[in-house]
Formats: C-alpha cells, sequence, structure tokens
C-alpha cells in the first residue's frame, strides 16, 4: 500500500498512516484504509486495531483539490461506516492535527488517545462548508451539542488538553502516543465492543439543546444568515430530531450543497493560492535564505515605527533610525503609545509590551544600520531622498545585508543604482498600519539575487505577513489596480452617481468601506499630493482638496463628519460640487444602479490585473488575489479580483469594458489583450500557469 503502513504488534495490527505532506484523506489513502479495515476486521488473529500517523499532522481533513470534482468511492463518509462497524476496536493514536476528515475518522473510532501536542478542529466553516463525514452528528453525540457547535462554528482548534476535559480523547499520553493507543486498544478488546459514539446519547440532554438553541439564535444575528453557518445550525439541530442515518443523510446534502456554492468555491480558491505565493518561478528549493539576527528601519515615521514594530513583535532586535533627536523622540512615542493601546484593551500584556519595547533602539544617523543583516528604508518617497540613503547605506551596511526599500510606487534598480551591490537590493513594501496589515509586496527587479528574494520572503513570513513577489513597475500590484479604481470612482462621480452610492455598491459586494470613505479615512491629500507630483489630476478629487477638505482629519471630505464621527454624512456642498464639474465637463449626469456602479469600479481593475499578468509583474492570478485580500480587504468569500472575474465570465466582462470605453471615450479602458485572449479561448485567468518575473 502506497500510503499505509501495516505492522503486528501480538493481537493489535497498527495501521500508520503516511501521506505526505499533510495526510489529506484523498481517494489513494481512503481506499488503503478501507482496505486495512476490512483485512484485519476480519482476521481471527487481530483483536483491536490502531490508526496511527507520522508527519505534522495525524490527518489534515479531506483533500480538499478533490472537492468540485466526481467523487471516486471508496467515499469518506463510507470508510467511516466501515470503521465503526468494524468488529474489532479500532484506537485513534493522533500525534499531530486532527482536522476536519481528520477529526471525523477519530471520532468513528471507538477510542481516541491524543499526544500532548495533538490539536483537534472542524475547520470547515473556513472554506464555506460544514462537516460531511458525520462530523455534526458525532461530534454533539460526544461532548455535547452546546460545546461541539462553537467549535464547527469558529473552525478554530482546541488543544489536547481541552479536548481531554471535555471527553473528545480517553487519554493525553505524555510519552508515546501509539503505546498508549495500543494500551487502550487491548483493554477494550477485552472489554468487549465498546459503544459507537452513533449511539451515544447522554450528552444530548434538555439543557443541552437549550444551550445549542442559544446559541444558533446569536449565531443567526452575527453571522448575517451566511448559508454556512446556517446550514451548520440546521445539521447540528438535527442530533435532537432525527436518528443518526437521517441526521448523516441531511448533513451529506448540505455539505454537497455548499460544495458547489460560489463562497465555498472562492474559499477554496484562496486556501491553494495562499500556499502558492511560496513557489517563486525561477527559484529553486535549493536557494536558502539568510540568517536574520538584527533589522535596521530608517525613517521613523507612521511607517517606519510600525515596521519597527513587526520586527519587535517577532522578537528581532531593530534599529530605528531617524537624523534628528525629535523626530526620534516623536517615533517612538507614537509606538509606545500604539502598544499601550494593545495594553488598554487586554490585547497585550504589559510585561510583553515592555519586552517588545526593548528590541526598538532609538538611533541617530545611517552609521546606527551598520550591523543590520536587513535594511529597511521608510523615509520621505523621494528618489532623490531615497538615492541619497541608499548611496550612504552602501559604504555602511556589512556585506550580505539585504537592503530593502519600502517604497509604494518608486523605481527599484534607480534606487538600487546608487549602490555596488543591487544584487542585494530590492523593494519590501508594507501597507499601512504596517504593523496590522498583512501583506507585503517583496518587490524583485532585474539584477538582484535570488537569494535576497528568498531571504526576503522568509523573513516576511516570520513577522507574521503574506508575502507576495511582485516585479518592479509603477504602484506595483495592488496600488496600481487601487490607481484603477480610484480613476474609476471618478468617472462615476463626474457621469452621475453620488458619493454614497459609489461606497454603497462596494459595502453591498462585501468590502467593509468603499473608495470615498476610504479615502476620507486615509486623507485625500495623499492622492492630490501624488497626482501633483506626476502632472495628474482628477476634477472632482482635486475639487475636494483644493477646499481643504481631507477627510476625516478635517472633519469633512467626501463626506461630513461632525463632531469627530467615524461614518460619514452625505454632504450637500460636495454633492452640489459634484453637479457642477459635471455640466463644466459637459456630461448628461445620469443614475446608475447598484451593479453597473460595481461594474464600473471592478472591471477596470480587473483589466488592469489582465495587463500587470501580461508585463509579468505578477506571476500568477492568485497572487493578484491574495494581495488584494490581505492588504485592501477584499472580501475572502469573492475569493479576490480575477477569481471574482472569473466567476463572472471574461467573455461578459469583455463586453462590459468595451461598452464603457465606448461611452466614455476612454481607450485604458479598452480590455487588455491578455483578456481578449482568454474570452475569446472560453478561457478564464484559472487556466493561466506561473511566469517568471
Ligand atoms: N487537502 C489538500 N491539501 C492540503 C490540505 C487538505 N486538507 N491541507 C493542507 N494541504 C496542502 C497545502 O495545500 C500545502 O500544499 P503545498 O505544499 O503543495 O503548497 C501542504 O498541504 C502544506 O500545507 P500548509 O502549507 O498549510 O502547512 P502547515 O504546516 O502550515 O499547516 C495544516 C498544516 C494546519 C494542516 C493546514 O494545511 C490546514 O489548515 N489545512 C487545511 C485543514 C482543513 O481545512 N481541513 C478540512 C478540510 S474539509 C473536510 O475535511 C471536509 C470533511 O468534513 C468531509
Amino acid at each position: 500500500m502506497e500510503t499505509v503502513r501495516l505492522a503486528r504488534h501480538g493481537e493489535i495490527a497498527i495501521a500508520t498512516i503516511d501521506n505526505p505532506p499533510v495526510n489529506a484523506l484523498g481517494q489513494a489513502l481512503r481506499a488503503d484504509l478501507a482496505r486495512v479495515i476490512a483485512d484485519v476486521g476480519s482476521d481471527p488473529a487481530v483483536a483491536a486495531i490502531v490508526i496511527a500517523a507520522v508527519g505534522r499532522a495525524f490527518i489534515a481533513g479531506a483533500d480538499i483539490s478533490e472537492f468540485g470534482k466526481p467523487p471516486v468511492a471508496p467515499l469518506l463518509p463510507d470508510l467511516l461506516d466501515a470503521i465503526e462497524n468494524c468488529p474489532k476496536p479500532v484506537v485513534a493514536a493522533i500525534q499531530g492535527v486532527a482536522l476536519g476528515g481528520g477529526l471525523e475518522l477519530a471520532l468513528a473510532c471507538h477510542g481516541r488517545v491524543g499526544s500532548a501536542s495533538a490539536s483537534f478542529g472542524q475547520p470547515e466553516i473556513k472554506l464555506g462548508l460544514i462537516p460531511g463525514a458525520g462530523g455534526t452528528q458525532r461530534l454533539p453525540r460526544l461532548i455535547g451539542a452546546a460545546q461541539a457547535f462553537p467549535m464547527m462554528l469558529s473552525g478554530e482548534p482546541i488543544p489536547a488538553s481541552r479536548a481531554l476535559q471535555l471527553g473528545l480523547v480517553d487519554d493525553v499520553a505524555d510519552g508515546d502516543v501509539v503505546a498508549a493507543a495500543m494500551a487502550l486498544a487491548r483493554a477494550l478488546a477485552a472489554r468487549g465492543a465498546p459503544e459507537p459514539v452513533r449511539d451515544m446519547t447522554a450528552r444530548l440532554t434538555a439543557a443541552d439543546r437549550e444551550a445549542f438553541e442559544a446559541q444558533a439564535l446569536a449565531a443567526t444575528k452575527t453571522s448575517g444568515e451566511m448559508p454556512d453557518a446556517m446550514a451548520l445550525i440546521e445539521a447540528v439541530r438535527g442530533v435532537f430530531t432525527l436518528p443518526f442515518t437521517e441526521g448523516l443523510a441531511a448533513e451529506r446534502a448540505l455539505f454537497v450543497k455548499l460544495v458547489a456554492d460560489p463562497r465555498s468555491r472562492a474559499l477554496r480558491h484562496v486556501f491553494f493560492a495562499e500556499r502558492e505565493i511560496a513557489r517563486v518561478p525561477g527559484i529553486g528549493a535549493d536557494v536558502k535564505p539568510r540568517a536574520i539576527a538584527k533589522a535596521a528601519v530608517i525613517g521613523a515615521g507612521t511607517m517606519g515605527g510600525g515596521i519597527a514594530m513587526c520586527f519587535a513583535n517577532a522578537g528581532i532586535p531593530v534599529t530605528l533610525i531617524e537624523q534628528e533627536q525629535a523626530q526620534i523622540d516623536n517615533g517612538m512615542n507614537r509606538v509606545a503609545a500604539i502598544y499601550e493601546m494593545s495594553v488598554t484593551r487586554g490585547s497585550l500584556s504589559p510585561e510583553k509590551r515592555d519586552e517588545r519595547l526593548a528590541l526598538i533602539t532609538p538611533a541617530l544617523g545611517l552609521d546606527a544600520a551598520a550591523d543590520a543583516d536587513v535594511v529597511i528604508e521608510a523615509a520621505f518617497e523621494e528618489m532623490g531622498v531615497k538615492q541619497q540613503i541608499f548611496g550612504a547605506l552602501d559604504a555602511i551596511a556589512k556585506p550580505g545585508a539585504i537592503l530593502a526599500s519600502n517604497t509604494s510606487y518608486l523605481d527599484i534598480p534607480t534606487i538600487a543604482a546608487a549602490t555596488k551591490r543591487p544584487q542585494d537590493v530590492l523593494g519590501m513594501h508594507f501597507f499601512s498600519p504596517a504593523n496590522v496589515m498583512k501583506l507585503l509586496e517583496v518587490v524583485r527587479p532585474d539584477g538582484v539575487s535570488d537569494e535576497a528574494v528568498v531571504t526576503a520572503m522568509a523573513l516576511g513570513r516570520r513577522l507574521g505577513k503574506v508575502p507576495v513577489v511582485v516585479g518592479n513597475g509603477f504602484g506595483f500590484v495592488g496600488n496600481r489596480m487601487l490607481e484603477a479604481r480610484t480613476r474609476a470612482t471618478e468617472r462615476l462621480l463626474v457621469a452621475g452617481a453620488l458619493p454614497h452610492e459609489v461606497d454603497a455598491a462596494l459595502t453591498g459586494f462585501g468590502f467593509k468601506m468603499g473608495p470615498c470613505a476610504m479615502a476620507d479615512l486615509a486623507g485625500n491629500d495623499i492622492g492630490w499630493r501624488s497626482r501633483k507630483a506626476r502632472g495628474k489630476t482628477a476634477a472632482v478629487a482635486d475639487a475636494i482638496c483644493e477646499a481643504g477638505w481631507f477627510g476625516q482629519k478635517t472633519g469633512r471630505g467626501y463626506f461630513l463628519y461632525p463632531d469627530g464621527a467615524r461614518s460619514g454624512l452625505r454632504d450637500p456642498e460636495v454633492e452640489a460640487l459634484i453637479a457642477r464639474i459635471s455640466e463644466e465637463q459637459g456630461a448628461n449626469r445620469r443614475s446608475f444602479k447598484s451593479d453597473e456602479i460595481l461594474s464600473r469600479l471592478l472591471d477596470p481593475m480587473v483589466n488592469e490585473g489582465a495587463r500587470i499578468l501580461e508585463e509579468g509583474i505578477a506571476v500568477r492570478p492568485g497572487d493578484i488575489d491574495v494581495i488584494w485580500l490581505n492588504g485592501y480587504n477584499w472580501p475572502a468569500w469573492r475569493g479576490g479580483p480575477m477569481h471574482w472575474a472569473d466567476s463572472v465570465g471574461l467573455d461578459i466582462l469583455v463586453a462590459r469594458l468595451e461598452a464603457q470605453a465606448a461611452e466614455m471615450g476612454d481607450a485604458t479602458l479598452e480590455p487588455a489583450p491578455l483578456l481578449r485572449r482568454l474570452a475569446a479561448e472560453g478561457k478564464g485567468f484559472a487556466d493561466l500557469k506561473a511566469t517568471t518575473i
């Protein structure tokens, strides 16, 4: 057998699962396990069976890549049925994570022993699903519905100690978990067939049902009637209202329906895309990252301070560098105030705050970067400033140090040209607030070494970020697409939509904030300054800034923020100003439906994404999706802009963009060649292969 090794210790058979990387229950493993159960179950020399596993996971669940494809026997529920009905006791020896179908398999066994480091969870909800192999029926029978439901609703795993308290496992082994499972297996065999979980009713009391119904009601209110949460409630309720086999059938029907739901498809796409980003085309696994023991950050502004906090939070000593005492004092005070806020909120202990602050050393002058293994420049966004800093760093930084710029837009090779070591210079683009946002764009210009790229990626992961390699080009990936959306907002306002309508279309789609509220929060003056520097204009946005309405910080922007309000109110003056600009531009203002606004905001972004792929600035459409999910709050269940485009249909997008381009007389809205080609071939972005930057 390929995925299971069978051994005998006297009367005990041990089936050891070895299906790297995480023992997912793909078809081959299911078939091998089914054969083991059938063989040893009928072998008179075997008294009991232990199912064990090697690797970091006991079983990470069903094989997610099989979802949506035609199922191939044996199906997981049938395998679990065979385990539960095996005439010999079956005991699970759980040495790592038991997730999803992995936990369901353990629940079908007659006994469960965990190692002290094992953990247990039903994370299906994170994929827009519910347990589909008996989890909703067996877990409540074993530990009570009021304990099981919150585990399945949050998807968060619990540690072995908690599993023991709940009665999810019979024992937690301090030492050899397989030996402990063998001991339990022998005891069960001696005692005669134990009661399968399916027949347990002791925990399903009236009090348990009442507590579960209260949780279900609360979930209905907070989950906004999400289909997965609603299906979970329905399935779990079945333990009180249906016989086991009917409850199981009802669960399966709900599960199958959810697998086909676009939300789950999107979340599964995200699961794989977030793992795929680690594979950088053209760089082999033999390229190893350099060691990073010390860091330096240049510039103690909001970004620099936030980046320094990322290092401190990861336990890496960091020097925060400024030119003048007042600037460094301000920067350190800002960092201390953010930590203090976490202490007040109770999310950080005072001891941890002190530890983290002690890891940040304030310093004056670039010489303080001399012993750093990585230097991140977060100074003023101006090429001259950056070149001066990198020129100076070239003489100061130790050989092999990674020299990174946090620039949002500037050309990395021009910055690198100020040094004699372009092989070590790249972009590490953090997103604001840097200590919170997960996204890190690792900008890989021509001339940088593979080792430097791999080091930046590994460092990003150590900092708790989601690092994505992008090519060098104005705005890289995220901000370049954001700019396409900003231009689309401006076009919509001039054509007749109002700020609150534009925002409502996007929040209705699932974003937390629309583009106008977001600009008001970030400060409208930021985009204004950047446009002026590039000789660009945006009539509405410029006029709002010229009036001094920079957003929340000035009490008004696209919206009004009376008395420091966080969410804006409609502003008749802004609406009048927009109407005036429309008139000046000869636009015939008309009303827009929400769907139309949405497509006018998102289609141009996808079009820009297609150009970004054509130019090799992003290697995969999935990378673009990961960027938008982690840096711009794109709703995960929509899968990211490129996945969303596939779900709409690229032929539809092409037609809509052509119509917009004609109506607006704007050639930039013409569909990108890649978009046209894929649409003509009846394909989606998902059909593209990764390219080398
Ligand atoms: N199916 C298919 N592939 C899986 C998988 C799964 N359930 N779980 C992990 N993988 C793959 C990953 O894609 C990755 O592949 P790659 O190396 O080719 O990119 C590899 O295994 C390693 O995964 P991670 O990088 O995530 O490894 P970590 O060590 O960081 O994490 C883990 C391990 C905690 C097991 C994590 O992978 C995880 O959370 N997996 C998903 C668990 C899950 O959601 N299970 C439920 C599945 S649905 C189900 O069981 C339905 C059932 O009720 C019928």
